[in-house]
């Protein structure tokens, strides 16, 4: 039986999940266009688990491109020359990887071509993606174009990421076919936060890609997998109000979830009621989970945050949502405030605006 998860990347075959198959074709759309994507959210809002689902259907749909899955979470302390010693080994350990998904091995010339590859700095790795194609042009006979996908990007060291966007953005400029025909890099932080000026990466032309919380009816179609799997159905007024105490958040939605379909012993042939919801919801207020971690560090960083906060809680005078005004920008990007249907601030869910006014 598969169960709500609540602890980092969701799997079909685990968990319920919600296909997001909308936000994906549009994804893929952008990639076979070769555009070069950042995807900046907060934490916990399904980053990981979208790419991932997004590479599956495009390995399925077409073996012509050749996603390459990279991770710099634990890179962020590394010299620039161990982090690109690290970078070659992974590449070269997805290319394996991703060609034994393609159920081809890799050729003499390409084992060869990725035993000699030396990446120990940013004119190396482009030169090294500037042949790839062409070596795995040989399976099959099938021109495969190369994805980059990189995960948890703000963990670049922070001596290499000028050099390290240069490089893409000369790669991007590039003629067609491109050594790397379109890139995503994911991560919390967008590439501003990160202390780089926009203006020469190759993401000036930046296209950035929005993930948005679950809908109403992606949160309705989510807990009728449950529904359907184990027989207990939810009164419409609990997906209603699931859905408008944690606005959607992925996270909220299935730790709420969690917490009545697993934790409150309801027996499945009892129909979810209000008031279950209700146990659920002051358990969920209650409780210290990852999220609230997260959501706690994030509005103590910074002493300006509480001032500003405190402003949209009591709603005495609106904020307008400007995002030139840093400490509005931050607070968005670290997931707590939203703009209102008046394009002012207000915060991102019921859930946090509670945490936030017990905190200060
Ligand atoms: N497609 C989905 N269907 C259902 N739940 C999801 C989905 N995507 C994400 N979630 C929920 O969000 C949580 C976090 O997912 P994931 O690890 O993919 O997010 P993330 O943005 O990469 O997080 P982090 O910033 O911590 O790396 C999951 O544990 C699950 O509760
Ligand atoms: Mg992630």
């Amino acid at each position: 039986m598969r169960s709500f998860g609540t602890r980092g990347r969701v799997y079909p075959d685990k968990h319920y999940v919600v296909p997001r198959t909308e936000e994906i074709a549009d994804f893929i759309n952008r990639i076979k266009e070769g555009r070069y994507i950042v995807l900046f959210a907060p934490r916990q809002t399904g980053k990981t688990t979208f790419f991932r689902f997004a590479t599956e259907v495009f390995i399925n749909d077409d073996e012509s491109y050749f996603p390459i899955q990279l991770n710099f979470e634990e890179y962020k302390n590394l010299s620039a020359l161990d982090f690109f010693m690290s970078f070659n080994r992974e590449i070269c350990k997805e290319i394996e990887r991703v060609l034994q998904i393609y159920g081809e091995s890799s050729t003499k010339r390409l084992a060869q071509f990725l035993v000699d590859t030396r990446i120990s700095d940013q004119v190396s790795m482009r030169e090294f993606f500037e042949k790839l194609p062409s070596m795995l042009e040989l399976q099959h006979g099938i021109k495969h174009r190369v994805v980059l996908i990189i995960d948890e990007f703000d963990g670049i060291p922070q001596s290499v990421l000028s050099d390290f966007l240069h490089s893409l953005r000369y790669i991007y400029l590039s003629d067609e076919p491109r050594g790397i025909h379109s890139v995503c890099i994911v991560g919390v932080k967008s590439i501003t936060q990160l202390n780089y000026d926009r203006s020469i990466s190759p993401f000036n032309i930046q296209d950035e890609f929005n993930l948005p919380n679950f809908s109403l009816e992606q949160v309705q179609s989510l807990l009728s997998q449950y529904t359907d799997e184990v027989g207990q159905s939810f009164e419409s007024e609990v997906i209603t109000s699931l859905h408008k105490q944690t606005a959607g958040q992925p996270f909220l939605v299935n730790r709420a979830a969690q917490i009545l379909t697993e934790e409150l012993n309801i027996p499945n042939h009892v129909t979810i009621k209000t008031e279950h919801f209700a146990e659920a919801y002051s358990q969920l207020l209650e409780e210290r989970n990852t999220n609230i971690d997260h959501l706690l560090t994030n509005i103590r960083r910074d002493r300006d945050f509480e001032k500003l906060l405190m402003r949209i809680v009591s709603r005495e005078r609106g904020l307008p949502f400007n995002l030139d005004n840093e400490i509005i920008y931050e607070l968005m990007m670290y997931g707590v405030i939203k703009k209102d249907s008046n394009r002012m601030c207000e915060i991102a869910n019921p859930i946090y605006q509670h945490h936030i006014v017990q905190e200060f």
